[in-house]
């Protein structure tokens, strides 16, 4: 009896071998099933929409909800711990008019006039974790560079005193950890920076009577709209989320970043050789290329079905979570030329790394600014950069949710 090929079976999306390399895996996808039922790791189910016309769509779909409560099969979704701290009442949990509101207040206090001031001090951040290591010739970009400059930037337009920063360093680096572990310590970890910031907050609304401040917290305290202003309690949910979503996302930019530059040699010496002639063109370009290549958030776009609906000509049933896979929409052949080509030069380069429609990043000055910086002075300062592993070697944080290593070991001459 002969048996006609059918096409092969699709991926297995939970192994080692796709945490380091899910492109294959998001190809098939593409093809054969592009709005494709899965279970993740956690025991949820949920749709994963794959194609870059779909992914678009849906991200800007005001019947897929944003809210938790939506999901039929609550519970395991969403930051570990956040519930507990009381803090679920924040932009990425919320839909119209709530999210309206609080998005066009944060809007007035994180402007993009307040992310260029703070230019200077992201050189001098990033220039100083440089300082650190710079004479050793080897360094792991991750622990040494990658990971605590955007929790200090953070921190400093925030308004997080100095003093207090280190602790800000360890409960993020609990999260970044074991976010897809033990959730008990990362809960714990949410909970002392709720606690944290909720007394800042206070104070600061209590200085703010004396003297003006010109953190973002005070501006967030400050911020009105048609009379209406953050309570305290919405005050510190957001800034909460604009720590933990400006986090790990900025972590993976760099270390992702840097890790592809050193894999294409070529491009690498066409940025260095741009940077050295003095023009930003290419760094610029190069940025959003690396987020469309090798972007930080894998599929971190959680959203649930309120009522039945169809995506890309699939049914989805009311109350299922819906995650629509950025890296994957990000190569799509559909939408890019030689989507599996890094070319920093790219125009018409309208990726999806930063989400579309409301819940479009609103991190995305400050990370350019930090992506840029960050990658920019690496070249400059050590010009012979090179990666002091076997790319195969390297192991990269698993969960789906963001895409980063855990590490990243260099060497370069020291000076
Ligand atoms: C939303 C990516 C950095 C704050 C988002 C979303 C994406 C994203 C994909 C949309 C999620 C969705 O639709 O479900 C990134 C990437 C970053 C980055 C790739 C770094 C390279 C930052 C930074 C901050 C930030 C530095 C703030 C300091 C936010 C906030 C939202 C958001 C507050 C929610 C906006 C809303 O719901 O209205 N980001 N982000 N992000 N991001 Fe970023």
């Amino acid at each position: 009896m002969s048996t006609t090929p059918g096409p092969a079976p699709a991926p297995d999306l939970f192994t080692w071998e796709f945490a380091s390399d899910p492109y294959p895996a998001y190809a098939w996808l593409r093809e054969h099933a592009p709005v494709h039922r899965t279970t993740l790791p956690s025991g949820v189910e949920a749709w994963l929409v794959t194609r870059y016309a779909d992914a678009r769509q849906a991200l800007a779909d005001q019947r897929l909800s944003k809210n938790p409560v939506h999901h039929v099969e609550p519970g395991k979704t969403g930051i570990p711990g956040e519930r507990s701290a009381g803090l679920m009442t924040h932009l990425l949990n919320i839909d119209p008019p709530d999210h309206t509101r609080l998005r066009r207040l944060v809007s007035k206090a994180f402007t993009p006039r307040r992310v260029a001031e703070f230019t200077p001090r992201v050189q001098e951040l990033t220039d100083r974790l440089i300082d650190s290591f710079v004479e050793r010739g080897s360094a792991d970009l991750i622990h040494e560079f990658a990971f605590p400059l955007p929790i200090y930037a953070i921190c400093d337009l925030l308004g997080v005193p100095a003093e207090d920063q280190d602790d800000f360093r360890d409960w993020a680096g609990m999260m970044i950890r074991h976010g897809g572990g033990p959730r008990g310590g990362v809960a714990r970890s949410v909970k002392k920076m709720r606690g944290y910031l909720a007394e800042l907050i206070h104070r600061k609304r209590e200085g703010l009577r004396q003297e003006g401040a010109d953190d973002l917290i005070s501006g967030l305290i400050k911020a009105s709209d048609h009379g209406e202003h953050l309570t305290e309690n919405e005050a510190a949910a957001m800034a909460f989320i604009l720590l933990f979503a400006g986090f790990e996302t900025t972590v993976n930019l760099i270390g992702n970043g840097v890790y592809q530059l050193l894999r294409h040699p070529e491009e690498r010496a066409r940025l260095q050789a741009s940077l050295a002639a003095g023009e930003t063109g290419l760094l610029e370009t190069g940025v959003e290329e690396l987020l469309r290549y090798d972007g930080p958030v894998e599929m971190a776009t959680w959203r649930y079905a309120t009522r039945a609906l169809t995506i890309g000509g699939q049914e989805i049933p009311a109350g299922d979570p819906v995650l629509v896979v950025l890296a994957a929409a990000d190569r799509d052949p559909e939408r890019f030329e030689g989507p599996d080509t890094l070319d920093l030069a790219r125009r018409d380069n309208q990726h999806l790394g930063y989400g579309h429609g409301i819940h479009y990043c609103l991190g995305a000055p400050l990370a350019r600014l930090e992506g840029q910086t960050a990658l920019a002075t690496l070249l400059t300062r050590l010009p012979d950069l090179r990666l002091a592993a076997d790319p195969a070697e390297l192991r990269w944080r698993g969960g789906l949710i963001m895409r980063g290593l855990r590490t990243l070991p260099v060497e370069f001459s020291p000076s």
